[in-house]
């Protein structure tokens, strides 16, 4: 237990040191902190002006009394033993953004399916993923609700930062905190109480290093990153650090890294993925693809067997087109037949 007289006391790098889990609060309220880590909540607050507080999804005057709760509610999940496991996911069906009853069944998603998710820009598929990691209840402006293993999603799960149901890999990467990336993913590791921390602070820094176009360091500071290594980075350290059985994907596509790597990286035999993609290869490698339009689900589609062997021709396309990027990056002429 924290009480907020002793919360008022900390600096912002003593909160982070005891409680690294609250690295996600911050992460998920889109509070950046970096240059502030020493002062207090208090002194945080100060910085903001009157318009700038009227933006926040949260009440800022009350951050304390939010990060106390915040901080206790995380300290006695982390004492009981998590269930972990999901084997299905079900959408129930809501309203499109003119208010019309969406017409699909329940639809339910198995363990290692992956599902795709269509549509134009605007249409609706970021806020699909939202409905889904906040598990909702009738309580979105969709109307739709999310069952897990049938049945109605436990609140735990809309505010466990470590254990969390979903592993959100969102289309905006801003970093909150002014660290490397070898401090940044020392942290996040400890947020999720990893033990051997250096192991696997090695193999993300790895592993972003696969996936991104220009390599990067340990020593480099995250803020400097650019969006193909951030987007890189983030997707590694969710690959390897996180125990969600729910792994959600917006856009991969847009960040200069290789999105197969990173679809093969995330996707488990244990996991649930949902992508939201203009992608046709990536569309093609889901079980199958939910359709949206005008902010509702118009059609769930099978991926055929045509389907697929259309995807093995697309697939060496893109690997002619992959190497041709890669030969114009590199300074070099292409010639000859393509
Ligand atoms: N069923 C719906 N009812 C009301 N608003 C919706 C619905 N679906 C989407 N929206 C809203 O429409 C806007 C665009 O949706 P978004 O999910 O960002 O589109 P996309 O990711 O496909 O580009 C968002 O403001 C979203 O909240
Ligand atoms: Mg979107």
């Amino acid at each position: 237990m924290i009480i907020k007289e002793q919360l008022q006391q900390m600096t912002i790098r003593e909160i982070f040191s005891k409680y690294p889990f609250v690295l996600n609060y911050f992460e998920n309220n889109k509070l950046s902190v970096a240059g502030h880590d020493d002062k207090t909540i208090q002194g945080y607050k100060e910085q903001f002006e009157e318009h700038e507080l009227e933006e926040w999804a949260i009440d800022i005057s009350k951050l304390e009394e939010e990060l106390v709760e915040y901080i206790n509610q995380m300290l006695s999940f982390l004492g009981e033993e998590q269930e972990q496991s999901v084997s299905t996911l079900t959408i129930l069906p809501g309203k499109d953004k003119h208010g019309n009853p969406e017409t699909f069944q329940d639809f339910v998603i198995h363990k290692s399916d992956i599902i795709a998710i269509v549509g134009p820009t605007g249409s609706g598929k970021s806020r699909l993923l939202a409905d889904i990691e906040w598990t909702a209840k009738g309580d979105t402006p969709t109307g739709r609700s999310i069952l897990i293993n049938g049945q109605e999603a436990d609140n735990k799960w809309r505010f466990s930062g470590s254990n969390k149901l979903v592993a959100q890999l969102s289309q905006n990467m801003n970093f909150v905190i002014d660290l490397t990336v070898g401090e940044f993913i020392e942290l996040h590791a400890k947020s999720r109480m990893v033990e051997e921390h250096e192991h696997v602070v090695k193999r993300i820094v790895e592993a972003a290093n696969y996936l991104a176009g220009e390599k990067f360091d340990y020593d480099t500071p995250v803020t400097s990153l650019s969006g193909g290594q951030s987007r890189a980075l983030m997707i590694a350290d969710t690959a390897i650090l996180s125990t969600s059985p729910i792994v959600l994907i917006d856009e991969i596509e847009n960040a200069g890294i290789d999105r197969k790597k990173a679809l093969k990286l995330l996707v488990g035999e244990e996991k649930i993925v949902l992508m939201a993609t203009h992608d046709p290869t990536l569309a093609l490698m889901a079980k199958k693809r939910i359709v949206i339009k005008n902010g509702g689900i118009a059609k769930i589609i099978d991926t055929s067997s045509e389907e697929k062997k259309i995807l093995i021709k697309l697939e060496e396309m893109d690997e002619k087109i992959q190497s041709l990027r890669a030969d114009l990056r590199a300074g070099e002429t292409v010639k000859g037949e393509f």
